[in-house]
């Protein structure tokens, strides 16, 4: 071969090589511009990438201003964790005494926040899965407009009304506990606005405000007002002891089959705002109630996750 190729086939060779060298370093420039990159280098595991990554970029950028932090990734894996309440949970993680899982329970139901305090109207197309709390306010003119007179041979008083879906459950329930010997009376169902307002200020005006908010709902932000809502009581018991009668432990393990739910649960006060009422019980719908039941999770939690969260 003449002395003229070999300088030919250099020159190739060292614009291939050079093409090469370029495009490297284009790769490893764009590589240290990835989320990969940066959460490495800020020593996140490979796997704690694959996390992270689920999250959008506005959250991942956020973090990428805080120093690692292991619970970021825990708190990730959390059941319920909802994306946008991300900085919410953290801050909250921060200052409270409370674990993850109750942090993102807490956030998710806004319970973080004082109660009655950023209230939003009750989205009043959900049906049966209409929300009404302390953040949740129903118009005081609002009751629904399918709301039908319960027979008095199954309630205490006249004048019960609830809404139809709930009558039927009700009396589905009512005949299987019979069948077992059981009793379930209606003690209290729709209240209106005015009513709860009336019962509301009774407490308040005898015990005070913080007596009346852990057992009765202001006006407006009270199940009551749904027609979904039934205060169950059986013979000879009353509000204090209730809990200790069959029915009570009866409805423990078939109100969801019904489609009711015990909606103030003992030891769940932090999220519901009220003390646990033994007699209350709430009409979802089986699927809801299923769920709550079988996860021992507050109606609140339940709509947080699954009705609000898109
Ligand atoms: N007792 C319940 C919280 C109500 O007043 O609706
Ligand atoms: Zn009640």
């Amino acid at each position: 071969m003449k002395k003229r190729s070999f300088v030919v086939i250099g020159i190739v060779v060292g614009i291939i090589a050079l093409i090469l060298g370029i495009l490297y370093i284009i790769k490893i420039i764009n590589y240290h511009k990835t989320y990969e990159y940066k959460f490495l280098k800020l020593d996140y595991t490979k796997e704690d990438v694959k996390k992270l990554d689920t999250l959008s970029t506005e959250t991942k950028d956020y973090i990428l201003t805080l120093e690692k932090n292991k619970d970021i990734i825990s708190l990730i894996d959390e059941k319920y964790f909802i994306e946008k309440h991300f900085k919410e949970y953290l801050d909250y993680y921060k200052e409270s005494d409370y674990d993850l899982t109750d942090v993102v329970a807490i956030v998710n139901v806004g319970a973080n926040k004082e109660f009655y305090t950023d209230t939003k109207k009750s989205d009043i197309s959900k049906g049966e899965l209409i929300l009404t709390n302390k953040f949740y306010t129903l118009d005081n003119t609002y009751n629904s407009d399918q709301m039908i007179n319960v027979s008095n041979q199954y309630s205490y008083g006249e004048n019960q009304m609830v809404t139809e879906q709930t009558y039927n459950a009700f009396l589905n329930m009512f005949n299987k506990a019979k069948e077992e010997g059981l009793t379930l009376i209606i003690n209290s169902s729709f209240r209106s606005f005015e009513e709860q307002e009336e019962i509301y200020n009774d407490y308040k005006s005898s015990r005070g405000e913080e007596y009346a908010d852990s057992i009765a709902a202001r006006p407006g932000h009270s199940e009551h007002q749904t027609g979904m809502a039934i205060d169950i009581q059986t013979y000879g018991s009353r509000a204090d002891t209730f809990e200790e009668f069959d029915e009570f432990k009866w409805l423990q393990e078939n109100a969801y089959k019904y489609g009711f739910i015990l909606r103030y649960p003992k030891d769940k006060e932090y999220l519901t705002g009220y003390d646990y009422e033994s007699w209350h019980y709430r009409y979802v719908g089986v699927d809801a109630a299923t769920y709550i039941h079988e996860n021992n999770i507050t109606f609140d939690e339940y709509y947080a996750y699954f009705v609000e969260k898109d």
